[in-house]
């Protein structure tokens, strides 16, 4: 019997920092689907927000990100996220990270969009993601097992307790595997993989979402997904982000005429909040119209941003031109599986961080940047927690006869790249009543892990993922359709205002019904 202290799902920066911070006294899991490398936090780019420089405060931060996610935040929650940010960033260069600094030896501290000061810190330009999950991966501790390229398939609840007492995995080549833990948490990130247009690593898929509805968690919000405004676009597809410091440092989104897009919808312009950019941007190409980042005016740009000039030239577009296409895409989750401030769901002994966790911290639309101080503050937190919990554990050997429940495998499952083209077209930037309806009946018509009661020990992975990604498409479809108002990034044409009768309404969804 396979037996750990604590189990972790997931690679991305809220795993990583859990990892670093759990003591080295208990035995640790980190599980990940594919490398440790595939996460949407190594593919950051922009840099982590934090209250540093010397016109800055943590009030100011906390201004921004509630005006940017529109007045629907935990707010509690949002002030100890801005308070902490200067501290996160100290404990990463204290243990020997580098941040970029200007020549005076200062950080060199970014703009992007809805911020009022520059408090973008970031590294090696626009590979800052890169460079502190390597970090985190290097200073994990030995005591730390990790298993790479494993699917957790089903958390394992006990029967009468209704505790999460472990992970089923799946290996590979199909093998199955138990292992067994008092504290289990999910750090899968968002939900990107489920639409045809995204910056996210392709192995995101909502597994966590899902497997935490299955286990009888409440998810929350799941209508609140954030569309970037500038991904690569070639050839009718998005290949990559464009980060917004690249508008942070003047770049201008145009029309083919070279007409500035965004001067009258926005007092800020090309820096307004993301949903307000993705929302035009979205109209213009919905007109035919192709829309580009003009950024003739940045000088060494290579220098700046290595890594957006590398996506470019791997899909043939000059730099040198001063012209990228891009199109909007599904960047990030706001809602999620619901957590109390410790990131604690409403299973025992299954936790929940980073971007599959609802904390609060984004409201209706995250500012820019805040998403890996968030992986960094609750990794923290919940470390803790739980190392104050298993000082306590009892570790009894489980007594669960795993093998009782029936497996079947002829389930109904749509076609993966269709799923994401739906999602895309009726779950997208901007949405109707009618559309989402159309939607919930085609994804009805296929079986997910809420509507089957046998075990998945003899599907395949491929499947199995399928099936999460069909529960978790039809969360967000439902959520969509429920709320009636637009209210940050969730925009409906047939309810084109915020109401204010929905400003503290949130939607909880779990296999007992939904809840509002
Ligand atoms: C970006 O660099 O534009 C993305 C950063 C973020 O999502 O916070």
């Amino acid at each position: 019997m396979k037996r750990y202290q604590c189990i972790i799902v997931g690679s991305g920066i809220a795993a990583m920092q859990l990892a670093n911070h759990l003591s080295n006294r208990f035995p640790i899991l980190l599980i990940t689907k594919s490398g440790l490398r595939s996460s949407n936090s190594y593919r950051a780019q922009g840099g982590i927000a934090a209250a540093i420089g010397k016109n800055d405060a943590p009030s100011l931060h906390y201004e921004d990100t509630i005006h940017a996610g529109c007045d629907f935040h935990n707010e509690k929650e949002v002030l100890d996220l801005v308070e902490k940010g200067p501290s996160l960033i100290n404990e990463l260069t204290q243990s020997g990270l580098r941040f970029d600094e200007n020549p005076t030896g200062q950080f060199s501290l970014g703009m992007e969009g809805a911020h009022s000061r520059n408090r973008i810190v970031h590294c090696g330009g626009d590979a800052t993601g890169k460079h502190v999950m390597d970090h985190l991966m290097t200073t994990l501790s030995s005591h730390i097992d990790v298993l790479e390229n494993r699917l957790v398939y089903e958390l394992v609840i006990h029967p009468l307790t209704k505790k999460c007492i472990g992970v089923k995995l799946k290996d590979d080549l199909g093998n199955n595997e138990v292992y067994w833990s008092d504290h289990v948490v999910l750090a899968t990130g968002g939900v990107g993989g489920l639409f045809l247009f995204t910056s996210n690593d392709p192995s995101i898929t909502g597994d966590g979402i899902a497997l935490a509805y299955q286990s009888g968690a409440e998810i929350l919000d799941m209508e609140f997904i954030q569309f970037h405004p500038t991904l690569l676009y070639v050839n009718g597809q998005t290949a990559g982000l464009i980060s917004e410091a690249v508008r942070g440092e003047g770049a201008r989104l145009v029309d083919a005429q070279g007409n500035a897009i965004m001067k009258d919808v926005h007092l800020l312009g090309d820096l307004a909040p993301r949903h307000v950019v993705a929302g035009e941007l979205f109209k213009q190409r919905s007109m035919g119209r192709e829309v580009y980042l003009d950024i003739s005016m940045i000088n060494a740009i290579e220098e700046k941003f290595p890594t957006i000039t590398a996506i470019c030239q791997a899909q043939g577009i000059s730099i040198e031109d001063g012209k990228i296409p891009v199109a909007p895409g599904c960047h990030f989750l706001m809602g999620g599986i619901a957590v109390d401030t410790v990131g604690r769901t409403t299973v025992e002994g299954l936790y929940a961080i980073g971007e599959t966790a609802a904390t609060g911290v984004h409201g209706a639309n995250r500012l820019a940047s805040n998403s890996l101080l968030e992986g960094l503050h609750y990794g923290k937190k919940l470390a803790a927690y739980l190392n104050e919990q298993m000082l306590h554990s009892q570790s009894e050997p489980m007594k669960i006869d795993l093998t009782k429940r029936t497996t079947i495998t002829n389930y109904s499952l749509p076609d993966k790249q269709q799923l994401r083209e739906k999602m895309m077209a009726y779950a997208g930037i901007i949405r109707s009543q009618l559309e989402l309806e159309q939607l919930r009946a085609w994804l009805n018509d296929y079986d997910s892990v809420g509507r089957i009661d046998f075990s998945l020990d003899d599907s395949s992975s491929e499947d199995i993922q399928l099936l999460f990604m069909v529960q978790t498409a039809k969360l967000i479809a439902h959520a969509a359709l429920l709320r009636e108002e637009s209210r940050g990034a969730h925009k409906r044409e047939d309810f084109p205002d915020e109401d204010e009768r929905w400003r503290k309404i949130h939607i909880v969804q779990s296999k007992k019904g939904i809840e509002m």
